[in-house]
């Protein structure tokens, strides 16, 4: 018997988080300026389109193994918004419950990565560069990088 996966979500400007199935994320739809023909330029503003302060921003380039694999942990606190600025890869959301997939391919929007949150990135575009805005420096501690562990401390957060 063969299990059906739902097909990856598909980011476009119609989107809302209606078709976001996980608990703890959202769809984040940038300031967008058609700047043609010298480019485009996309804007992120605390308030505006990021929940939170940023104290952290990172990137990730070089993505060129195929087999490479980003991600496979989830934070206890931090609150991110990733967006693909270049390229397209595969991002897998799972809140323990619920599992999603978005084909990440467009830099005009984002995703909410909140607490509490699985994710993995696969599936990168050679060309692909990935920004991700944090909440809060970097911190080891914050860090649940067994998906054990991520279900367990899911499992006593329910029980609390
Ligand atoms: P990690 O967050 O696991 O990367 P990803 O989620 O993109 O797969 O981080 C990889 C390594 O880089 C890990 O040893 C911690 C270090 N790191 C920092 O020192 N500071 C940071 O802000 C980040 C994001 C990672």
């Amino acid at each position: 018997m063969t299990t059906e996966r739902p097909l990856p979500l598909r980011l476009t400007q119609e989107l809302t988080d209606k078709e976001l199935f996980v608990q703890n994320s959202g769809i984040v739809n940038f300031q967008f300026v058609p700047d043609r023909p010298d480019g485009n330029l996309t804007i992120a503003e605390t308030g505006k389109h990021i929940p939170f302060p940023i104290e952290r921003a990172y990137w990730i380039n070089s993505l060129k193994a195929r087999e490479a694999v980003r991600g496979k942990h989830a934070h206890k606190e931090l609150e991110q918004v990733i967006v693909c600025v270049n390229g397209s890869f595969r991002l897998h959301l799972d809140d323990g419950t619920t599992q999603q997939d978005i084909v990440m391919d467009t830099p005009k929007i984002g995703i909410r990565l909140g607490a509490m949150l699985w994710h993995e990135m696969t599936n990168f575009s050679p060309d692909c560069v990935i920004l991700v805005l944090a909440s809060a420096p970097y911190n080891e501690a914050d860090y649940i990088r067994s998906y054990d562990e991520f279900i367990n401390t899911l499992t006593e957060e329910i029980k609390a």
